[in-house]
């Protein structure tokens, strides 16, 4: 295992390492029935009692009140984009949706709003070039509006929300895709929440959906099967064939976060990782921090120094040692190390120390 680096991507992102091994122990014969995980139907009684396992401990980990539903869909987190709106936008008769604009991802689900009703702008942090998350009150948010969009954790610009707007009742819908299960949430305030598999979830291929049960129902009529969240509802998330390996990854990772004692044991572990690197950065100003302390993410935590050219000697140096993945979006630049459950703390003291140990030599 000694070849295996400290893995800071962004997603798809690392696993814990005793997932990786569980699937390479029982990747030829799962469950003695003598073929993988891969090779059945999802009809099978072993597929079906990992799915509905994994989406009972869902439930349990997230704290869910029992009205809301736990649905599997095809396609990642821009998927979800389109398929918020599809199946929320009708629920109020003019057909609105409102967003708070923090960066590149907000972008997108604007965008895929704006095909099926009006997509509106509550509050932006454009203006600060997305380095912070915007102040937003119950009446900036239009009241005819069917539900405002949120992105919990702005996995580019390495923002995060601290506490959830308030919008006079009209239930929030948010984007958890880098930040699901890294702390608690209160759900209540939310009609969706929805999160790509790939980065605290286990593998892509599949997004969690997580929809209050009295707004199902309402889908636009040209909604794919695959993209009613009724259909899903009334389906177990299998309309048709499913991918059993992104279900089945997503339930040892879910075993190994009950393991480490759920969301209440990892959110203080995400929180002194975060810590640790912000430290780091703030002790001068060798390291400059993209977001604003107070929109700090505690998932991906982004970073400038004086020129591009030190930035790549930051990057390949790093690799050099190990440290693997730490060049920021293509999009924005600079440095990023992403940093969700399954990356241990000895991992980020390592890159904490080769930051202080770089400044010594570059400072
Ligand atoms: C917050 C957020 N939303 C959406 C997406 C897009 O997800 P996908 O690439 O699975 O479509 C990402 C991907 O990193 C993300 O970080």
């Amino acid at each position: 295992m000694t070849s295996r680096v400290h893995n800071f991507t962004g997603g798809p992102s690392t696993l814990p390492l005793p997932v990786l091994q569980r699937i390479q122990e029982e990747f030829l014969d799962f469950q003695g029935i003598g073929a993988s995980i891969v090779e059945i139907s999802h009809r099978t009684p072993q597929f079906e009692g990992v799915r509905a396992e994994t989406e009972a401990m869902i439930k349990e980990l997230m704290e869910l009140p029992p009205n809301y539903k736990v649905l599997f869909a095809v396609g990642g987190g821009v998927m979800q984009m389109a398929m918020a709106p599809m199946n929320l936008i009708a629920t109020r008769p003019a057909r609105k949706a409102a967003f708070v604009h923090t960066g590149i991802f907000t972008g997108r689900a604007i965008s895929e709003a704006s095909k099926y009703g009006t997509a509106v702008v509550a509050a932006s942090g454009e203006e600060s070039g997305f380095t912070k998350i915007p102040a937003v009150d119950a009446s900036m948010v239009d009241e005819d509006a069917s539900y405002l969009h949120i992105a919990l954790n702005n996995t580019v610009h390495g923002t995060q929300f601290r506490t959830m707007p308030q919008a006079n009742g009209i239930p929030l819908v948010g984007d958890a895709t880098s930040e699901i299960l890294s702390r608690k949430i209160d759900v209540s305030p939310f009609g969706m929440i929805f999160a790509g598999f790939q980065k605290n979830l286990g593998v892509v291929g599949l997004s969690l959906v997580v929809v209050r049960e009295d707004l199902l129902g309402h889908a636009v009529k040209e909604t794919p099967k695959w993209m009613d969240c009724a259909i899903l509802d009334e389906t177990d998330s299998m309309p048709s064939t499913t991918n059993p390996f992104t279900i089945y990854v997503c339930n040892l990772v879910l075993h190994w976060l009950k393991e480490q004692g759920g969301v209440a044991a990892i959110e203080p572990i995400n929180v002194q990782k975060a810590a640790r690197l912000y430290g780091v950065i703030d002790k001068t100003d060798f390291y400059v921090g993209h977001a604003h302390p107070d929109s700090r993410s505690n998932m991906n935590v982004t970073f400038n120094m004086a020129t591009p050219e030190l930035e790549e000697k930051f990057v390949v140096e790093a690799e050099a040692q190990g440290l693997y993945s730490l060049k920021g979006h293509r999009e924005l630049g600079g440095i990023r190390a992403s940093i969700y459950n399954a990356l241990p703390m000895e991992w980020v003291e390592a890159l904490a120390s080769f930051m202080e140990e770089f400044e010594r030599r570059n400072g």
